[in-house]
């Protein structure tokens, strides 16, 4: 199988639960590797920017409000199959539909704050992955 890169975000309520640590455990235990990482509180702009795929749904205003409500960690994640990796372990969108052990299931407490975004292809973790990182911030595992 491929060796691929996804994105992923750990929302406002996972960081301010201070659950960022816990959840990378998880992460690093699915064997997904941390190739970038940022902290960053997203302006109302970056928030509508990064989800503008979203903008004609209903949820779409309450989304941006609570993605700017407080920092969030950015990262690109590498391994093997990664795109689907880390769907797994995130678990569905909605924590309620979410298997027991996955990070929805097990960090989150709605639909609208699940703990943490990822990647639907690789082809949108392309495209999400340029919108937080540069390609020289990107660091490939050696070892
Ligand atoms: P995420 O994977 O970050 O992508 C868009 C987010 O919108 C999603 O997680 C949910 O947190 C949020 N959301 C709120 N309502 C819905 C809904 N009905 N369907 C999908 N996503 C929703």
């Amino acid at each position: 199988m491929a060796i691929e890169q996804t994105f992923s975000i750990l929302k406002p309520d996972a960081v301010g639960k201070n659950k960022i640590g816990a959840i990378i455990q998880r992460l690093e235990e699915s064997g997904l590797k941390v190739v970038a990482a940022r902290m960053i509180h997203l302006s109302q702009k970056e928030a509508e920017g990064f989800y503008a795929v979203h903008r004609e749904r209903g949820f779409f205003a309450d989304l941006v409000k609570f993605m700017i409500s407080g920092p969030v960690m950015a990262m690109a994640l590498e391994g093997e199959n990664a795109v689907q990796v880390y769907r797994d372990v995130m678990g569905a969108t909605n924590p309620k539909n979410a298997a027991p052990g996955t990070i929805r299931a097990d960090f989150a407490d709605s639909i609208d704050e699940n703990a943490a975004h990822g990647s639907d292809s690789l082809e949108n973790a392309k495209i999400e992955l340029a919108y937080f990182f540069r390609t020289t911030e990107l660091c490939p595992r050696t070892r």
